[in-house]
């Protein structure tokens, strides 16, 4: 049972990553607002009053104290792009990767996004629910509080339906945020083959609807096959309604063409709902196209050219790498961040959580090979983490820094030293969770 007020105490450095309502850019990415002998007061879910230890003691009447000697105590990470509903991993394409495949001769020859399909559409929404509520629990014990997760492996109407009813159905039983996006563009499934602009028809006039359409009472509350919430759904997006608070395309060779991206993008903003797309990750395209969208977030760019980077700079669009698809293809390139972040970009980190290129749960881990491949400093990759993902998000007014009146989404790690975080990789230090004032 936890409290109505509790007090963190004597951490060893808190970061409080103050006074961001805007995504952190350049060298303000590592200011992290370190506060020694840091202390935080919750009441309600929220954060009260965050300093010293000294500055805060005496609010400690009536409080559950958990002391925090020899901790780090940070924002809980924001997780900004995760594909959680699939049903089986891929071991197959895993195989044959390990063997000397490419992720695209992996795909041509029957496996990548189209061998998910399967699954999902044989399975019912509690059971996929189930699955992304142990990816949820497992995501919050590495310090995440907040996820923004996609469907995108059922790719028929019904299917994407029901795997973001999944999405909704987890929110119920996880005590973080969730941010539902419908990514029915991921790519065109094996019955549209030859007629791919059809299933882009499909897309635009019957699942954007569906997603954007309010969501009926009865699927609001808690589901049989899962154990009843004890606080309720919660759902980071202000419209939770909705099935979907975003849409989102896979702009790519193989996927979907920039013509069809800008078709799906404009029937998502004509249904009230926000936009974000997968771009650039095997070739380029032309950033500028989709300025009318003011996306909040493109990810991946792996291939962007010197004009991407100048107009990205000067646009709210968060830039979201996702360095973990990278490790797991066995890629030596990865992002241009160094690039991106001297150039004034606001980047955020996330972990493409997917059963194809990144079967990982763990933000540090996300963390630590952008610090060792991307060389984006340990205090970077925290903002990036964080505060630059909830504004990828659209909710840096409730997540991502420890300042009063936001959420209390706390992650607490064994360690003296910030730094720490991205450098212990393969085992978690993370040793508690707050989720909405929660553990
Ligand atoms: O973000 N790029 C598209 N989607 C995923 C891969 C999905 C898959 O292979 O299952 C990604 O890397
Ligand atoms: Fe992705």
């Amino acid at each position: 049972m936890t409290p109505r007020a509790t007090l963190l105490t004597h951490a060893s450095q808190l970061l409080m990553l103050q006074g961001s309502a805007a995504p952190r850019r350049g060298p303000a990415m590592t200011d992290l607002g370190i506060i020694e002998d840091g202390a935080v007061l919750i009441k309600d879910g929220r954060i009260t009053a965050a300093g010293t230890t000294d500055e805060l003691r005496p609010h400690s009447k009536n409080t559950e104290e958990i002391d925090c000697r020899n901790k780090v105590v940070l924002p809980g990470f924001v997780d900004s792009h995760t594909h959680p509903v699939f049903a089986t991993p891929r071991l197959i394409d895993f195989e044959k990767r390990v063997a000397g495949a490419s992720y695209e001769e992996i795909a041509a020859a029957g496996g990548g996004i189209r061998a998910s399909i399967h699954g999902v559409r044989e399975s019912s929404a509690d059971k996929l629910a189930h699955h992304v509520l142990h990816a949820l629990n497992e995501m919050s014990a590495y310090g995440t509080t907040t996820v923004e997760a996609k469907s995108g492996y059922g790719l028929d109407l019904a299917s994407e339906l029901r795997s973001l009813e999944a999405i909704r159905q987890a929110a119920q039983h996880w005590q973080g945020t969730l941010v539902p996006t419908l990514l029915g563009a991921h790519v065109v499934p094996p019955e549209f083959r030859d007629n791919p602009d059809e299933y882009v028809r499909i897309v635009c006039d019957e699942m954007i609807p569906a997603a954007a359409r309010p969501v009926p009472q009865s699927l609001s509350r808690a589901r049989r096959g899962i154990r009843a919430p004890q606080l309720g759904a919660n759902l980071g997006n202000d419209t939770p309604q909705k099935l979907a608070a975003y849409v989102d395309v896979f702009c790519e060779r193989g996927a979907f063409t920039p013509e069809q991206s800008l078709r799906i993008l404009r029937a998502a903003v004509a249904h009230g709902l926000k936009t974000r797309i997968h771009v650039g990750q095997l070739t380029h395209t032309a950033l500028e196209l989709f300025s009318e969208f003011h996306c909040a977030s493109f990810d991946h760019l792996d291939n962007l050219s010197d004009a991407d980077i100048a107009w990205l700079a000067r646009t709210d669009t968060v830039a979201t790498l996702l360095p973990a698809a990278n490790y797991f293809l066995g890629l030596t390139t990865f992002p241009p961040a160094r690039k991106l972040i001297d150039s004034g970009v606001a980047v955020a980190l996330a972990t493409d959580y997917n059963p194809g290129t990144s079967p990982t749960t763990s933000m540090p881990f996300v963390m630590s090979v952008a610090s060792t491949h991307m060389k984006m400093s340990p205090a970077e990759a925290i903002a990036a983490a964080t505060i630059n993902g909830a504004c990828a998000l659209d909710l840096q007014h409730k997540k991502g820094s420890l300042e009063p009146g936001k959420d209390a989404d706390i992650a607490i790690f064994d360690a003296q030293d910030y730094r720490e975080i991205p450098y212990w990789f393969g085992v978690n230090r993370c040793s508690k969770t707050i989720l909405g004032g929660r553990y």
